[in-house]
């Protein structure tokens, strides 16, 4: 948690952040020092806003992706409905938290059902979304491969790459 607040300038979305994160935490399954716990999530933040400023994503859906994505995982490992279960808690959640429009809220979904299947979407918000998260690969042992990032966030593999295995 300190690690994440550390990191969590500058802002460029307005929303209850530090009453997000809260909730979230309090309901996290797993181990807060894993590999799907607030130190990913800082990091698939900073590299979804790096890549979303540079295409013109919506930053605010890709801020709450990188906070609520992994946040209903119930192991660290095969877990296929995770996604689609941060979904619901997503919808549960706006209007508390945080405010979306309902494309907004359409674009969160969308980013974190789909965001374990390997595939480009070609809207940005939410390719910037998966691009984020497998920038972070290697903390898991995996480089990043071009074919499964944007064009953009293909330029960040090799410091994305460097930062994870840190
Ligand atoms: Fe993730």
């Amino acid at each position: 948690m300190e690690e994440l607040t550390l990191s969590l300038s500058p802002t460029f979305s307005d929303f209850d952040r530090s009453g997000l994160l809260k909730a979230i935490l309090a309901q996290f399954r797993i181990k807060q020092h894993g590999a799907h716990g607030p130190s990913h999530w800082a990091r698939v933040r900073k590299h979804g806003l790096t890549v979303g400023g540079a295409v013109g994503a919506d930053l605010l859906v890709v801020e709450l992706f990188a906070f609520l994505h992994d946040s209903q995982r119930e192991n660290e490992y095969s877990d296929p409905s995770h996604g689609a279960r941060a979904a619901v808690y997503a919808q549960s959640l706006n209007g508390t938290y945080f405010s979306l429009a309902p494309e907004q809220l359409a674009k969160l979904c969308i980013a974190t059902t789909g965001h374990s299947e390997g595939k480009i979407h070609r809207d940005p918000t939410i390719q910037t979304c998966w691009d984020a998260d497998r920038l972070d690969l290697g903390r898991v042992g995996t480089k990043p491969r071009a074919k499964y990032l944007s064009a953009e966030g293909a330029k960040h593999i090799e410091s994305a790459y460097a930062w994870s295995i840190r």
